[in-house]
């Protein structure tokens, strides 16, 4: 809508034809029959846009249908997108260094209050005329070198073992992919169904990753981007997305206006975001079909995601946390057949 493409852009299509509607009627319903009674604007289209036939619609659409097409196409706006925010990140709390100040604070108290009972013991030593022992200097006061180890043991085995749990845990994963493609863009503002390019989610163990045929589907006619919400990478640099639909006619092989032969396509090399350990089974059907559950829990605000992030951190405890709190119903649920 709003451009030509296949066709002529159909905005204001009536008035072009001098808004006569019987002549655009018969043209609709049999382009084929009308080319023939020699009308010059008709024959006109019909050169420019290659001579090929458009469909006849005869015996599908009456004129009323027609009419309400054509007002439909006249009194078009382009939709306004939902939010122009950029990336919709909701930012989580990072405790550490709180934490870590924290932990310094009370470092400090413990040291000057042992200073000052050391020196009380001192003073009332000295008054009940007790010889005072020689003063140990702090870097070899036993006390406190046996407390900086244990500190030092315990700080350096927590972090050691968090980093053996985290080894291959990649949660906010961000890729850069060979084409910058918005899901904001297209299942957030054009609400496209992620079904109709996931379908696999539904019927089977993975979720596949579309063709560029599903691509073109829509792309033959969409080669500009005009949505007004800006595009922006994980640097925050803007990013053209016409240029980037450009990329996509690269890998299809496709020149605008030529017919596309889908036989010629290159696959997009797409980075894969998720990878769960090989020794897990994890099945998408199971979980959207039996277990009913929503893409957006496990993989978080995809409509708002230019670029897909990691959103869970996909580790054992995270399914298990989930398993119990929803009961598997092995033979209730019905996705096996028993
Ligand atoms: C028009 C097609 C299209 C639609 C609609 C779509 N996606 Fe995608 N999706 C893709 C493509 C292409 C990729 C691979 C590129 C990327 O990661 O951005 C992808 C990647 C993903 C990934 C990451 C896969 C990985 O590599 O691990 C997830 C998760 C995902 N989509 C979920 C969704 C959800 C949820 C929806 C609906 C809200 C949705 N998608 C709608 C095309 C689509
Ligand atoms: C169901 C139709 C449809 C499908 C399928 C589709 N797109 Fe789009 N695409 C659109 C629409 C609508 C826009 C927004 C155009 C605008 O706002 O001007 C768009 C915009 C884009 C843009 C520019 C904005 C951005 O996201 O960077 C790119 C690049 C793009 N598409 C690539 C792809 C790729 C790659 C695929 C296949 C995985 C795909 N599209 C599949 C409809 C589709
Ligand atoms: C219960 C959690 C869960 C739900 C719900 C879920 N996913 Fe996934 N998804 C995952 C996990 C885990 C992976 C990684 C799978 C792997 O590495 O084998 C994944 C991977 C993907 C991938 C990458 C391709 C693949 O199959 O490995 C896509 C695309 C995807 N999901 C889309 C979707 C869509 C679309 C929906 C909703 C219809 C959805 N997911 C619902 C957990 C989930
Ligand atoms: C957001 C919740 C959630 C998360 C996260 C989740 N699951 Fe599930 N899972 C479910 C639900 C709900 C079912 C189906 C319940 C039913 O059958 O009634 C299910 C079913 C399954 C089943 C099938 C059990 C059977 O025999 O019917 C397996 C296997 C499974 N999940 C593995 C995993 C693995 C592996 C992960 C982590 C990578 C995971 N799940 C993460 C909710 C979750």
């Amino acid at each position: 809508m709003g451009q030509k493409s296949t066709g002529p852009n159909l905005q204001g299509v009536l008035s072009r034809w001098g808004n006569d509607k019987n002549k655009l009627h018969a043209w609709i319903k049999n382009s084929g029959a009308f080319l023939k009674t020699g009308d010059k604007y008709a024959n006109d289209l019909f050169n420019e846009y290659g001579k090929s036939n458009m469909t006849a619609f005869d015996g599908q659409l009456d004129d009323k249908q027609i009419d309400l097409i054509l007002d439909y196409a006249d009194k078009w706006v382009p939709a306004t997108p939902v939010s122009t925010s950029i990336g919709g990140e909701t930012k989580e709390s990072d405790n550490t260094l709180l934490f870590g100040i924290l932990t310094l604070i009370l470092a400090v108290v413990a040291f000057t209050l042992m200073q000052v009972n050391s020196n009380l013991k001192k003073l009332s030593d000295d008054k009940e005329g007790v010889p005072a022992a020689e003063p140990i200097p702090v870097w070899k006061n036993r006390t406190y070198l046996a407390f900086a180890a244990i500190v030092l043991v315990i700080i350096g085995g927590y972090l050691t073992a968090k980093g053996a749990i985290g080894f291959g845990r990649n949660k906010n994963y961000t890729p850069e992919q060979p084409i910058f493609y918005s899901h904001k863009v297209h299942a957030g503002v054009n609400q496209i169904n992620c079904l109709y390019c996931h379908g696999g989610a539904q019927d089977g163990k993975h979720a596949n990753i579309p063709s560029v045929n599903v691509c073109m589907n829509c792309h033959m006619t969409i080669s500009e981007y005009k949505g007004t919400a800006k595009l922006y990478n994980e640097e925050g640099e803007e990013v053209n997305g016409t240029e980037e639909i450009k990329k996509l006619y690269k890998y299809a092989n496709y020149t605008p206006g030529q017919p596309f032969d889908a036989t010629k396509a290159q696959p997009i090399p797409w980075t894969k975001i998720h990878n769960l350990p090989d020794h897990v089974y994890f099945n998408h059907s199971q979980h959207i079909v039996a277990g009913k559950q929503q893409c957006q829990t496990c993989h978080g605000e995809i409509t708002k995601m230019d670029e897909v992030k990691q959103f869970s951190d996909l580790s054992m405890g995270w399914c298990i946390n989930c398993h119990r709190e929803t009961k598997v119903q092995f033979k209730e649920n019905g996705f096996y057949k028993i």
